[in-house]
């Protein structure tokens, strides 16, 4: 009977935290170990993109934001909707408004890195709880995928 019970407990608190990301706040749970939950992800680097390297230009690049289509398709749909709703991770609606492209470009091609040192990054790790993983992305593939983000918040 004990048992049952604990194990009813522990399922309810995961689905607590498994909301947290949405946007509900749950104050009372207790801070992630983010160093368990990640110790068997590989290490990979990538090379830093510096902010005067984006250059965001109207109207879009069309071939761009068919290209970034494809990748998000095949490398991000998984994880990521084109809605508010999140999935594993964030969905993008308005991502480009809550974020520097810089910011983007780093978090699409140097997950790592951002996840170490950025504490925005790191916050959304708490939230979703899975490492986004390093999909090797070169930065024009991310470059590409910053501009479907951009049409997919409207930008013509
Ligand atoms: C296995 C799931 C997964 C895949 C696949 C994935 N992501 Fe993510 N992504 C996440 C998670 C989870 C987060 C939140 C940060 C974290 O926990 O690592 C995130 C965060 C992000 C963010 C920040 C969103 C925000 O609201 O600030 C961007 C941008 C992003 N991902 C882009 C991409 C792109 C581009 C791809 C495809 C090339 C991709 N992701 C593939 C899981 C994934």
């Amino acid at each position: 009977m004990k048992a049952k019970f604990l194990i009813a407990a522990a399922l309810v608190s995961g689905a607590v935290l498994f909301i947290a990301c949405g946007g509900g706040a749950d104050k009372d749970a207790k801070p992630l170990d983010v160093e368990e939950l990640t110790k068997n992800q590989p290490e990979t680097h990538g090379t830093e993109i510096k902010e005067g390297e984006i250059n965001l230009s109207n109207p879009l690049n069309a071939e761009w934001v068919t290209g970034g289509k494809s990748i998000y398709e095949l490398k991000c749909q998984s994880c990521h909707r084109l809605t508010e709703e999140r999935l594993v991770g964030p969905g993008w609606k308005d991502v480009t408004r809550r974020r520097q492209p810089v910011w983007i470009m780093n978090m699409i091609t140097n997950v790592d890195m951002m996840l170490d040192t950025d504490p925005e990054a790191q916050k959304l790790l708490e939230q979703c709880l899975v490492r986004m993983p390093n999909q090797n992305i070169s930065k024009e593939d991310a470059r590409k995928v910053l501009e479907y983000m951009r049409s997919n918040d409207g930008e013509k």
